[in-house]
């Protein structure tokens, strides 16, 4: 008996059309930020969506996080230390953890904040990585002109924007991750609750799938939005939650102010330290 109750499956084919409707031709550099469930119900899951991405991308970069690794203290209990194929956190995701089980993708090292990339720039996107600057991947998708792309997630998902924050100069917190036998310190951003207050000031482009809304915006849009913003208000990304990091960030901002970081070329950084 057919079930009315049931919602239509959204099948590889839809998907195909609402990426090839936002201009997803091969030749850009993206970064996916996905939900399955906001399918309703996607034929072949997360293998679907990152067949069809890879197909329609000439590099496919995501946050492949792994929060069990952070440690709040340096002497805090190590949980557990990070590998290649440490599974990504529930919160970031189906769709990072299957890139992560492709043997060709790679992945970058952070222990805790790791990304994983597919395809013509993967190599650059991952060893753009330092402790220091963790978000810095995110600075070769702003070189290479690429994309980042919101699967039926808001704007808390946009990792971009921290990328934006730290060279807007927002302080940056440190946190600990095991890395190499010995416990190492990593800075460590705000959070993101409250990254809708950009959406107002940035132009992207909008297609449905099915009951799923997807959202493409130029890396370099956010990053120039979410400076533009943060220079005439440096707490507008902040949230107010009053447990949150985002309070030692605001404290540190009020004091210091907003410190702006260069921008380092792709060749700049992955220059070896001393050359
Ligand atoms: C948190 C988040 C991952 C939750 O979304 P989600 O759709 O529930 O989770 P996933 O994308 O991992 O998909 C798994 C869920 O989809 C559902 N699902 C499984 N197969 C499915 C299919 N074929 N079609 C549709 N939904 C399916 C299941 O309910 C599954 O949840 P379960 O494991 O609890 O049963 C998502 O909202 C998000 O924020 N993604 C982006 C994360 C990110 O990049 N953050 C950046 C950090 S700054
Ligand atoms: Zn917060």
């Amino acid at each position: 008996m057919l079930n009315l109750r049931r919602r239509p499956v959204v099948t590889a084919a839809d998907l195909n059309r609402g990426l090839d409707a936002l201009g997803l031709d091969g030749s850009q550099h993206v970064i996916v930020h996905a939900s399955l469930r906001s399918f309703g119900q996607l034929e072949g899951g997360a293998k679907t969506v990152v067949n069809s991405l890879f197909e329609r991308t000439a590099t496919l970069a995501a946050p492949s996080f792994t929060y069990a690794t952070l440690l709040s203290r340096p002497s805090s209990p190590i949980r557990t230390t990070f590998h290649r194929d440490t599974r990504v956190s529930r919160d970031i995701g189906r769709v990072p953890q299957e890139m992560v089980e492709r043997a060709e993708a790679r992945r970058s090292f952070h222990p805790t904040l790791s990304f994983v990339a597919m395809g013509a720039a993967a190599e650059l996107v991952t060893r753009s990585q330092s402790l220091d600057s963790p978000y810095r991947p995110i600075g070769a998708l702003y070189d290479l002109d690429g994309y980042a792309l919101l699967m039926g997630v808001d704007f808390g998902s946009n990792t971009t924007i921290h990328y934006g924050e730290h060279l807007a100069g927002v302080p940056l917190l440190t946190r600990w991750v095991p890395l190499d036998g010995q416990v190492a310190p990593t800075a460590f951003p705000n959070c993101s609750a409250d990254f809708a207050t950009l959406e107002p000031y940035v132009r992207g482009q909008s297609e449905q799938v099915g009951p799923a809304t997807l959202r493409l915006y130029r890396v370099r849009d956010l990053v120039d939005a979410t400076m533009t913003l943060l220079s005439h208000d440096p707490e507008a990304l902040l949230c107010k939650v009053r447990g949150c990091r985002c309070q030692q960030v605001r404290d540190r901002l009020r004091q210091e102010g907003l410190r702006p970081r260069p921008h380092r070329g792709l060749e700049e950084s992955l220059r070896p330290a001393g050359d």
